[in-house]
């Protein structure tokens, strides 16, 4: 017997909230003014969720880190009626990437049960994500050559023909070198490990085997919660760049050196994930605008059915012109 449906799939909805991020942060691409693409898809982003039925409070987001306009925490989205949810957002995950044209930029938002999502105003996390294969294998605490092993052998391969994606800063020189002296391959990215994270966890879409380094707290939420849906395993521990970090931490309630496993970072039985390209990536096409249409590509993704969605969208410019996501001033290709 094929059960009836009962649950709303919310994030069918967020698919909507982040066609709007993207949309409305697209025309701004290549124009080098991270600022206003921000601005613009913040703007976007609270008034499509403005409209979703449910009672959300921001637990993680970016405004802090980037000073950028936020989406603060403990901000309440959505139109007040139930569920009740966390909210983790970045409205543009790769404002420098938008701003540059360059690829990979997304638009992104989950939700999970109140009081489920990891939430910190510490601003980095040290990560370390893999695919279903290598499920249980890994350990932050241990060297990187130790991970790599032991991941290579899950997946059925040399150490040399592992792939890992590492986000390139100074505060990740120590674990590229590591990686080189095992002899596995590195893909450095500028920015974007939400993408990063996803690409490793979906290695058989990606070739990717496993992401390595610190990036973002919003971002490694995020990525769980993502995570928890598509498979794949994660830890991530908060990264300090001084004492006052580190107090931070513990002021919130957190033991600072704890490793977090995916459940520590959204412990929700019901989550949902959605993401809109908003520059052509490995993961998703980003905007495009095609004769009457603009193009959007989105993941959606439902933890309880473990379904991945992904669509495609043409959306009229001429609504999007009405609408204010697309200024005229701004020329078209
Ligand atoms: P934003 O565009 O949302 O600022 O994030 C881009 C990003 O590259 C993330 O993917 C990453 O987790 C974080 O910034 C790293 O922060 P920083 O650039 O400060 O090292």
């Amino acid at each position: 017997m094929i059960e009836p449906r009962t649950n709303r799939n919310l994030a069918l909805e967020l698919l909507r909230v982040t066609e709007a991020g993207a949309l409305a942060a697209a025309p701004l691409q290549g124009r080098g003014n991270k600022d206003a693409a921000d601005q613009r898809a913040v703007e976007a982003i609270r008034n499509a969720m403005a409209v979703v039925d449910m009672k959300g409070t921001v637990v993680i987001g970016e405004g802090e880190k980037d000073e950028a306009p936020m989406l603060y925490f403990g901000e309440q989205i959505g139109n007040g009626l139930e569920p009740e949810v966390d909210v983790a957002v970045d409205p543009i995950e790769g404002t420098s990437l938008t701003a540059s044209g360059l690829p990979g930029a997304i638009s992104v938002v989950a939700l999970a049960e109140r009081g489920s999502m990891f939430t910190t105003h510490v601003p980095y996390m040290q990560k370390l994500v893999v695919g279903r294969r290598a499920r249980g294998v890994i350990d932050l605490e241990m060297p990187v050559e130790w991970n790599l092993r032991r991941i290579a052998k899950a997946e059925g391969l040399p150490v040399q023909e592992l792939t890992v994606v590492v986000l390139e800063r100074d505060r990740n020189q120590e674990i590229v070198a590591q990686i080189r002296d095992v002899g596995a391959r590195i893909k450095l990215i500028t920015a974007g490990d939400v993408g990063g994270a996803l690409e490793a966890a979906l290695e058989m879409r990606s070739g990717i085997h496993c992401m390595m380094g610190s990036g973002g707290s919003t971002e490694g939420v995020l990525a769980a919660c993502a995570i928890r849906t598509i498979g794949g395993d994660m830890q991530a521990k908060l990264y300090f760049r001084d004492d006052k970090e580190r107090e931070l931490a513990t002021k919130e309630g957190h033991k600072p050196n704890k490793v977090l496993h995916l459940d520590d970072l959204c412990s929700g039985n019901d989550i949902f994930f959605a993401a809109t390209g908003i520059t052509t990536g490995e993961l998703l096409k980003g905007v495009r605008y095609e004769d009457v249409y603009a193009y959007t590509q989105s993941m959606v993704l439902r933890s309880a059915s473990g379904t991945m969605r992904i669509v495609d969208a043409y959306h009229p410019i001429d609504k999007l012109r009405a609408k204010g996501l697309l200024p005229e001033q701004v020329a078209l290709p």
